[in-house]
């Protein structure tokens, strides 16, 4: 009988050494995503660049085509957006001035495919660069996004959770089932990707390029898949992770919706 409370007391040591093990090791076990997150820059344009996609711990390499009115301030309030890479075009650059120029913070800076209307040249161009580079790095993914999209970052999970080891082309479909059996071979711009390995195989190609018939990039970027009879499985999301902002500043009013043509 006299016994069992030293019997405790030694349990209690125990779980107070296992305790104190914890609280002094753990900054240490922490996994990289996070120690990554901490480092990150906590405020806007005095902040450094953030790295280019291939060095980001992630799964998956965002590229994110910016733009002339590109607004700095939507990206980086954005956990997806705000780790892409973001890549600009010389005559944009060019033609905003300085002040705007280092605002953009270009990551990759491509020659062709200024202003909207030329998406289709500068995705092109991105993705030859990317090619030419060994831009992906070992990421498993590449993923393209627009500047004006939200993004559930638990889609990310998914990706890497359902997609990991296949060969994938993949995005949600706008509106209705009649259109994304029109379009089924083509994901659109807000939001689409494929793996390394599918990625590895276009760049093999002699990608067909952007023609007055086939102006947009997303479009475009189907089309190409099938000209370059690239195998893969066309993978279509749900379109509940992927959002449209609308977002007024300087006191903020920030509202999502959903594609829906
Ligand atoms: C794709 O396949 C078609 C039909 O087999 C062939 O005519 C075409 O040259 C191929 N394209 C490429 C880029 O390999």
């Amino acid at each position: 009988m006299s016994r069992v409370p030293w019997r405790l007391l030694l349990l209690a040591a125990l779980a107070a050494a296992v305790v104190l093990t914890y609280v002094i090791c753990a900054p240490a076990m922490l996994p990289r995503d996070d120690l990554d997150k901490d480092s990150s820059p906590k405020d806007g344009l005095s902040a450094k660049p953030p790295p280019a996609a291939h060095t980001k711990p992630s799964g998956i390499a965002y590229f994110l085509p910016i733009a002339e009115f590109t607004d700095s301030k939507w990206i980086r309030m954005n956990t997806i957006l705000n780790k892409a890479a973001r890549v600009c075009d010389t005559a944009t650059l060019q033609s905003v001035g300085r002040k705007r120029a280092a605002d953009m913070r270009c990551d990759i800076t491509v020659k062709s495919g200024k202003g909207w209307i030329n998406l289709c040249v500068k995705t092109r161009a991105m993705i030859q660069h990317l090619c030419e580079t060994d831009g992906l790095g070992n990421h498993e993914f590449f993923v393209k996004l627009d500047d004006d999209t939200m993004v559930d970052p638990s889609l990310e999970e998914y990706i890497m959770r359902e997609m990991s080891g296949r060969d994938v082309y993949f995005g949600y479909t706008p509106g209705h089932i009649e259109q994304h059996l029109r379009y089924r071979n083509w994901f659109p711009g807000p939001f689409y990707g494929v793996s390394a390995n599918v990625f590895k195989q276009m760049c093999a190609c002699n990608m067909p390029p952007c023609t007055e018939k086939l102006p947009w990039e997303d479009q475009w970027f189907g089309y190409m898949l099938g000209e370059c009879n690239i195998t893969r499985e066309d993978i279509l999301f749900d379109k509940g992770s992927i959002f449209h902002r609308e977002y007024t500043a300087p006191r903020v009013s920030v509202k999502f919706h959903q594609y829906t043509d």
